[in-house]
């Protein structure tokens, strides 16, 4: 269920004080008061929860069924790849669903999905990122739970750690510096146990550590696109509308890359774009050493089974079979499977089956939608837009149906100041401790969990946890300066309930 936002708590006291003034002017009164006291409690804006989909023609609950795919799979590849392009596509989607398992043969063929560990979170990406379809957010049932103690075929020691729930967001910890920790994510689990005896690693002991921050997976969804928005379209953008900007307290700033070019994948736009995000991750996620991260994240010996790195470009299938995607490494293959995936498609009043699914989104609504469109404008009337900028359009593209198109990805993909109840002390690149990038909010409608460490399921919380004043988790003191969202978040407190609903329900037919 969803936990009940802290505003309310504040606007129920005042109801009840209202009340009390209401009572000495008589009974009448009284009763006016309370009525209009029901009114406005049955007003009260709700999350309306995670919305099915319409991917494609043909999709039903949010599950793919992609029929009109070149191979037939329940996917979300973008439409108007070439056939040479989408011949890759069987390819990217097995080895994107590989469960990786810990030896690698070292003699002939290499196989597709070794090198687990010896440190790691889990042994496939499609764990990670399965919401609603391949490609997407953490999961309703934490698949951590189904990896922690084997690979399929080896056995391990673990202990799942008490911040991990089997109905929770799969949740990545680091202690930051501040709290003796390196900043760097601490992997869950390790491979030791019965079948690699000589590996005697332990877990981190999770329940002595104070000060642990955590973060929950991203979709991917468009990334393929956002690689190629041009570093000047953001910087021009971090520079439009400074007066309206100042005026509201919201700043911005850029994290930059060692080429001198805007950084903008992961919760502090730490990371350039696809590939190197994908190499990163087959490391710190899955603990696979490759060609960008040649490095094991535990040396310690009797833990090193295999040759290094572990996922190497595939040489041994040069000659009269070899096809493009065999030869490839399987992080260039997760790669090409990302960049692929469609971007995602909101729900309209004309996707008449855009509302399936818990949540009624607009769609479903009486009103055809109108309460979305209302909500579109609000969400620009009361300035979310200057973070959450609406769209950026693409250069020509290498991949062509990648070029000159619009992409409604509401984000600056810069970073923000989010005061102290948000702050996890962590640095990367230029990113602050208090600083995260602002997320895209296409897909938010199908998202379960919200904010870098996934603190909320209910959407009108998260837009709540922007601002200084009612955010909760966290430790809401310390040494940062304000969220630069506060002066934005009072204008969606001075919305009336009803936009505010609007608002809601716009952000879940995304
Ligand atoms: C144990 C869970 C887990 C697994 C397994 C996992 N990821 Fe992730 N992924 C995450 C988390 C958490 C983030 C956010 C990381 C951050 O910003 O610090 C993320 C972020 C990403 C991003 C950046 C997305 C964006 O738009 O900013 C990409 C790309 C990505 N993952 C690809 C992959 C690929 C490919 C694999 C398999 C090799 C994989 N991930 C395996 C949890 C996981
Ligand atoms: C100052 C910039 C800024 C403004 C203004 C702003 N946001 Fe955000 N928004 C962010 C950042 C940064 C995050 C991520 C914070 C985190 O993860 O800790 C975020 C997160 C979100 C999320 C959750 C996204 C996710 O992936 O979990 C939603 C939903 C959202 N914002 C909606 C809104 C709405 C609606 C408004 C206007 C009322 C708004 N935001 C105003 C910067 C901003």
């Amino acid at each position: 269920m969803f936990e009940q936002p802290r505003r309310r708590q504040r606007q129920s006291e005042k109801r009840v004080s209202t009340t009390i003034r209401f009572a000495i002017l008589g009974g009448a009164a009284l009763l006016t008061a309370a009525l209009s006291a029901m009114l406005w409690a049955q007003t009260q804006p709700t999350d309306p929860g995670v919305r099915g989909i319409a991917w494609c023609v043909g999709c039903v609950n949010g599950v793919g069924t992609c029929s009109s795919g070149l191979h037939g799979l329940n996917n979300c590849f973008q439409t108007g790849l070439t056939y040479n392009e989408k011949e890759s596509e069987s390819a990217a989607v097995s080895q994107f669903t590989t469960a990786a398992v810990v030896g690698c043969q070292t003699s002939g063929s290499n196989v597709a999905g070794c090198g687990l560990g010896p440190r790691f979170n889990s042994n496939s990406c499609s764990s990670c990122h399965q919401q609603p379809v391949l490609g997407g957010s953490s999961p309703q049932s934490n698949p951590l739970f189904q990896v922690y103690k084997s690979d399929g075929s080896d056995q391990f020691n673990n202990k799942m750690p008490s911040f991990e729930a089997t109905d929770g967001p799969v949740l990545i910890p680091r202690l930051p510096t501040s709290d003796g920790g390196t900043g760097l994510v601490q992997q869950l689990f390790t491979i030791a146990g019965t079948s690699f005896p000589d590996c005697t690693i332990q877990q981190p002991n999770f329940s002595a550590e104070t000060g642990l921050v955590y973060r929950q997976p991203l979709p991917l969804y468009g990334d393929g696109y956002v690689d190629f928005i041009e570093n000047s379209d953001i910087l021009n953008n971090l520079n439009s509308n400074l007066t309206l900007k100042t005026s509201l307290g919201v700043i911005g700033m850029a994290n930059i890359g060692d080429d001198g070019s805007v950084t903008r994948m992961g919760w502090k736009a730490q990371w350039r774009a696809t590939l190197p995000a994908v190499g990163s991750e087959e490391q710190v996620e899955e603990g696979i050493t490759n060609e960008q991260f040649p490095t094991e994240i535990d040396q310690t010996s009797g833990c090193d089974v295999n040759a290094m790195p572990e996922d190497p470009t595939n040489y041994v299938y040069q000659g009269s079979s070899m096809t493009p995607w065999l030869f490839l490494a399987d992080a260039e293959r997760d790669a090409i499977f990302v960049r692929f995936l469609s971007t995602p498609v909101p729900s309209t009043a004309s996707t008449q089956n855009g509302g399936v699914g818990p949540g009624p989104g607009c769609p479903n609504q009486s009103d055809n939608g109108q309460s979305c469109v209302n909500g579109a404008a609000d969400f620009s009337s009361i300035h979310c837009d200057l973070c959450h900028t609406i769209s950026y359009t693409t250069p020509p593209g290498s991949i062509p149906s990648q070029g000159h198109t619009q992409l409604n990805l509401y984000s600056d993909l810069l970073l923000h100041h989010m005061g102290n109840c948000l702050a996890d002390n962590i640095t990367q690149g230029l990113a602050q401790g208090d600083m995260f990038r602002t997320p895209p909010l296409w897909n938010i409608g199908q998202r379960i969990w919200f904010m870098h460490d996934g603190r909320t399921s209910n959407i009108l919380q998260a837009i709540l946890d922007h601002s200084d004043q009612f955010c909760t988790g966290g430790s809401g003191s310390g040494p940062y300066e304000n969220s630069e969202a506060d002066a934005v978040i009072n204008n969606f407190e001075n919305l009336t309930p009803s936009s505010q609903q609007d608002l809601l329900n716009f952000l879940r037919s995304l």
